[in-house]
């Protein structure tokens, strides 16, 4: 007898695809980079003196990158702007700016690019990159790694939730702040939304048109990173949307065709982010609420009400991320797509 022994199957884990595992290691991945991002301690400090900090980045690598301008904003009050790396070039570089260049790969084109032209005007640079001397490491003064291993799937995920756990171990450096609950409530927000049902919105998203992803404050680039998602593994189209303009055109295209996947949790904004609920309804959206299991109110207005636990910011950025995933994941599952290796994408694009 032999062992009928598939290389694949077996790097695969137990797992149907790559990106399913890489979903399911994100709850380490999280830990690992936090602590790593938080032990660089100079650059805290370097970003905690900056007049401006400016991040960029590509694709999922530039999600990230903009909850970081929300988080700093609150919590120091540093002025950060984010652009798309390919944006760069036709923009000012202030040279009293940290520049910090995020990537996954460490190797596109139009990130190592707009990298060289701050370093050339003469900003301090920081790489952050999940590769180890990538090419961005050697264009950066300074570089720190994301902890997310290497990540096979096309589709970006737990190097996307590595680069917000280094953000927030440098914001936690930048503030001084105890950061042992963060570890800890994060972690626990990913494990129990990883085992949430998502089937139902699933039944919603995979006969869709359209699907928009709509979210508030910081759930905003969290929408921006689940209708990416959407779009590169299940070729639905989806758009990621501030949920405050929506009524500035998409409104034209509601029906009961275009599901909406949005996150409505407690605090600031709550009320009007009901209110362009109930619009959207009115128009005929199916709709997908992502918020506490006990909010009535979400539940009146939602077709289906995916909760996640209750916690910190980023708990609930973590929670919402990992039910965007799923959501994406199994709706091209349905679909039948090749869920790793989506058509015309590439896990890095060297050209500009
Ligand atoms: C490609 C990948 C995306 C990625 C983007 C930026 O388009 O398919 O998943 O977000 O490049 O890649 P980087 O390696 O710079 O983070």
């Amino acid at each position: 007898s032999y062992v009928d022994y598939d290389v694949e199957a077996a790097r695969k884990g137990g797992f149907a695809h790559f990106m399913l595992k890489e979903i399911f290691e994100q709850s380490d991945v999280f830990q690992q980079s936090f602590r790593l991002a938080f032990s660089h301690l100079e650059t805290s400090a370097l970003l905690r003196h900056a007049h401006g900090i400016s991040v960029i980045a590509c694709g999922t690598s530039y999600n990230a990158s903009l909850l970081f301008r929300y988080f700093v904003e609150k919590e120091c009050g540093t002025p950060v702007r984010v652009d798309l790396a390919s944006e760069y070039r036709y923009l000012s570089t202030p040279e009293d700016e940290v520049v910090i260049a995020v990537s996954q790969s460490g190797e596109t084109a139009d990130t190592l690019s707009a990298l060289k032209k701050a370093a050339a005007s003469g900003c301090p640079t920081i790489a952050i990159t999940n590769v180890q001397g990538s090419s961005i490491t050697r264009a950066a003064d300074r570089t720190i790694y994301t902890g997310a291993g290497p990540e096979i799937s096309v589709a970006a995920t737990k190097s996307y939730m590595a680069q917000v756990a280094a953000f927030v171990g440098l914001l936690a450096g930048m503030t001084c702040s105890e950061t042992s609950f963060v570890e800890c409530s994060v972690g626990q927000a990913i494990e129990e939304s990883l085992l949430t049902d998502v089937s139902e919105a699933v039944s919603l998203c995979v006969p869709a048109s359209t699907i928009f992803y709509v979210g508030r404050g910081i759930f905003y680039p969290v929408a921006l990173e689940g209708a990416l998602k959407m779009k590169e593994i299940s070729y639905i189209h989806a758009e990621g949307y501030a949920a405050g303009e929506i009524k500035h055109g998409p409104f034209a295209l509601l029906s009961e065709m275009t599901p909406a996947v949005a996150v409505c949790l407690p605090g600031d904004g709550y009320h009007s982010m009901l209110g362009n609920l109930r619009e959207m309804k009115a128009r005929g959206t199916p709709l997908i609420g992502i918020g506490y299991g006990d909010d009535i109110d979400l539940q009146d207005v939602t077709d289906v009400c995916i909760p996640i636990p209750k916690g910190d910011e980023y708990a609930q950025v973590a929670a919402v991320t990992v039910i965007m995933q799923r959501i994406a994941y199994y709706t091209a599952l349905a679909l039948g797509r090749d869920i790793d290796k989506p058509r015309n994408l590439a896990k890095s694009v060297t050209v500009e």
